[in-house]
């Protein structure tokens, strides 16, 4: 499985001749996000590698979700920390998006990582906006180092405290930072917290952010271009991986080339 670093993700990226395509909470825009249907969906659509986000539920367990609350994509009610992982195992997570997911439920993160490694795909981990995101964090640097999975794996925030705390505690595990603004200097958005690859919205991406990102061997993969317009704006700009909800879309752009 390749690693998240520079060289790992730059030599894929030139085996493969195109860009890494990283399925957006799985692929999302056909199947209900941070679901297994979802994450197999985007295999057998051929991503490169998974994103998801993760919470701890009341009782520790660390699992795939994106919201701190339930309501939009379960038929639970509250906050996803007041909830013990057996509660959390008894909502449908698949309803909101159509019937023919019913049923689908909220997996662990272990769970993913079992099916994710053997396939050969990194998983990209999220770490939300959390009051809770140092235990978050610390849960997560247990799971890995049982699992001994920190190759197969990499760790991005909007907070860039946590890839920063991250790298000073497990130097060899990939990091990114995110982020949906543009700042003058995206390239120090990176240095200083020692990350590996940047992740901007597509939106703030140009040419010359990718060729300074490189020139300091910094990896660029944006999330959310999703229609062809924003995917093949994205293309233009030379990025190294591309999170999207469509990633069939993707794959036909990319062999219409
Ligand atoms: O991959 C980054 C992207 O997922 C960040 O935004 O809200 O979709 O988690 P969000
Ligand atoms: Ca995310």
């Amino acid at each position: 499985m390749p690693a998240m670093t520079y060289p790992d993700l730059m030599s894929l990226k030139a085996r493969l001749g195109r860009p890494l395509i990283m399925g957006h909470r799985g692929a999302m825009g056909h199947a209900p996000e941070n679901t297994m249907a979802s994450f197999q969906l985007a295999h057998r659509l051929g991503v490169d590698a998974i994103e998801l986000d993760v919470h701890l539920s009341k009782d520790g367990v660390l699992v795939v979700h994106h919201d701190e609350s339930l309501e939009r994509t379960t038929n639970g009610r509250g906050e996803l920390a007041d909830l013990t992982f057996e509660q959390l195992q008894q909502l449908d997570a698949g309803s909101h998006f159509s019937a023919e997911f019913a049923g689908e439920r909220i997996p662990t993160l272990e769970e993913v990582l079992a099916w994710a490694r053997p396939l050969g795909l990194p998983v990209v981990i999220e770490f939300k906006r959390n009051l809770n995101a140092a235990a978050i964090v610390q849960a997560a640097i247990g799971l890995i180092e049982r699992l001994g999975a920190g190759n197969d794996v990499a760790f991005i925030s909007f907070d860039h405290f946590v890839p920063a705390g991250l790298k000073q505690a497990r130097p060899t595990w990939c990091t990114g930072v995110l982020y949906a603004a543009r700042p003058i200097d995206p390239v120090h958005l990176a240095t200083s917290a020692g990350a590996d690859g940047l992740l901007p919205n597509f939106f703030f991406v140009d040419k010359d952010m990718v060729a300074a990102a490189h020139a300091a061997q910094k990896w660029v993969g944006c999330w959310a271009p999703n229609s062809e317009r924003e995917l093949g704006y994205t293309l233009q700009q030379g990025v190294d991986m591309i999170g999207t909800n469509f990633p069939d879309r993707l794959h036909t752009m990319l062999q219409r080339g």
